[in-house]
């Protein structure tokens, strides 16, 4: 165990188990970059200000991109022994410069470099994040472009309600996806204060440039107080919420997809590529990684939970509590990179079973609605047609028939407004071309929706393709 930077205060050594239990850099020294790049700013900064001298800031500038690159290049290795990554650079930057590395730590704090760092490395994920997930995004696009005449049941409670087509069921994971790269935008956008410069909790008596630093680091402005710079951790909060709420939408569409590869549904194949096997049950084709999606979104709120429970009863402004907000949303960070990247390609590369989703159709009565409204076009008042099929539906049931096999005569019994073009007016392809109501299932309403869809996106995806520092 190698001496701390704060011995000289205590005069005794620390427990080894409270080395251990101290200790971030095994998860923290993944935020290397931000690290070096925040002191590479304050370094500069420093010497802009006359804090200390231009040669000792080109010192230190050099000295940690060499680091830098020995880090990227494995020729230099996290100690396990450094208490975080923080430490652990300008410990290694001081053992190679000496004494310029000694100045860089004027007018900083671990406080708010940290709170530095992982603001920029969140900042950096959410865009990987929204990158990825427009890529799952395109897929469902692709899916409901490809199936706009592909006629299945809607359901409500699971049960068979009325027909729409694959192509519009695509659609509203589509416009789910779109609403959740706002939210991913919006939580970008409030990253846009930096907290360097708060220093521990109370500022400094140095004259540092905030604004400067700010600047250099992609930042709009210096976070506004500095009690609040050091022990905010929102953008954290905000970020894991909004994960949360994609993981929502993605354990959504794998429930489905679960269901539609089953046997009962046998709406949809999954590539082989994409399934699992059994060891006991030779047939078996598993949806395995749909069912680790569904699984994992637990884990995301779990994240969530854990931060804003972490946060609660926290006074201002640091306390080491919060070095526990990095496992949480690294953790939420990579589950939810590593479920888009494995749902994107399985759902391009799954079939449709167009006939199996028409077959379905055909059981469960989805043309109910559209009879009760073939007789109030004819001028009977709906809640009068919907107990005239509700009476229909149930002999049905008796008989064992669907409500397109009753013959006109037995119509007729009930009301004289049936015709012979009733029977266009129940068929399944008829039922859904004719709701071209904004946002409903007509291969051109579900276009339409589409186009709008692609307007909307277009602002975003241009936000997400610049990579922001
Ligand atoms: N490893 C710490 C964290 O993750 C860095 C800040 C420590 N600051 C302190 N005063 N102990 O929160």
């Amino acid at each position: 165990m190698s001496e701390k930077m704060w011995a000289e205060r205590f005069s005794r050594k620390e427990d080894e188990r409270v080395n251990d239990f101290n200790s971030s850099i095994r998860f923290d020294c993944r935020m290397y970059k931000q690290d070096i790049e925040g002191s590479i700013a304050h370094a500069r900064m420093l010497a802009r200000q006359s804090i200390i001298s231009a040669e000792d800031a080109e010192k230190i500038e050099e000295g940690l991109l060499a680091i830098m690159s020995d880090i990227r290049g494995g020729k230099l290795a996290f100690d396990p022994d450094a208490e975080d990554i923080h430490m652990f650079v300008e410990a290694e930057l001081t053992k190679r410069i000496g004494e310029a590395g000694k100045r860089l730590h004027t007018a900083r704090s671990r406080n708010d470099q940290v709170a530095l760092d992982l603001k920029m490395y969140l900042r950096e994920e959410t865009g990987n994040i929204a990158r990825l997930l427009i890529e799952t995004l395109e897929a469902t696009v692709k899916k409901a472009e490809e199936n706009l005449r592909t006629v299945m049941p809607g359901y409500t409670h699971l049960q068979r309600a009325q027909p729409v087509t694959f192509a519009h069921h695509m659609s509203a994971y589509a416009e789910m996806f779109a609403r959740d790269l706002k939210k991913l935008k919006n939580a970008a956008e409030n990253m846009d204060e930096c907290p360097l410069g708060s220093c521990a909790l109370a500022g400094t008596t140095y004259n540092t440039d905030r604004m400067y630093t700010a600047k250099q680091l992609g930042f709009d402005r210096p976070c506004a107080n500095s009690l609040d710079g050091v022990s905010d951790r929102d953008f954290v909060i905000e970020l894991a919420a909004v994960l949360s709420l994609i993981m929502t939408h993605l354990s959504r569409l794998a429930e489905e997809i679960i269901l539609w590869c089953s046997w009962e549904f046998k709406f949809i194949e999954l590539d082989d590529a994409y399934a699992t096997g059994s060891s006991i049950m030779p047939q078996k084709k598993n949806p395995d990684v749909a069912e680790l999606i569904r699984g994992k979104a637990g884990r995301v709120f779990g994240s969530l939970a854990a931060l804003l429970t972490m946060m609660k009863g926290l006074p201002l402004a640091y306390d080491k509590d919060m070095q526990e907000d990095k496992e949480a949303v690294f953790d939420a960070v990579d589950t939810i990179k590593l479920c888009l990247s494995t749902l994107t390609p399985m759902l391009s590369t799954m079939t449709v079973n167009r006939e199996n989703m028409l077959a379905a159709c055909k059981k469960g009565f989805v043309n109910a609605t559209d009879m009760a409204d073939y007789l109030v076009k004819k001028g009977m008042p709906f809640r009068s047609a919907y107990k005239i099929v509700g009476t229909l539906v149930g002999e049905c049931v008796q008989k064992g028939v669907g409500l397109e096999e009753l013959p006109l005569k037995e119509l007729k019994k009930k009301s004289e407004l049936f015709d012979e073009d009733v029977f266009a007016a129940i068929d399944i392809l008829t039922c859904v071309t004719r709701r071209e109501s904004e946002g409903g299932p007509a291969p051109e309403a579900v276009e339409r929706g589409l186009s709008s869809l692609e307007k909307r996106l277009t602002p975003l995806k241009e936000y997400f393709a610049i990579k922001r520092k």
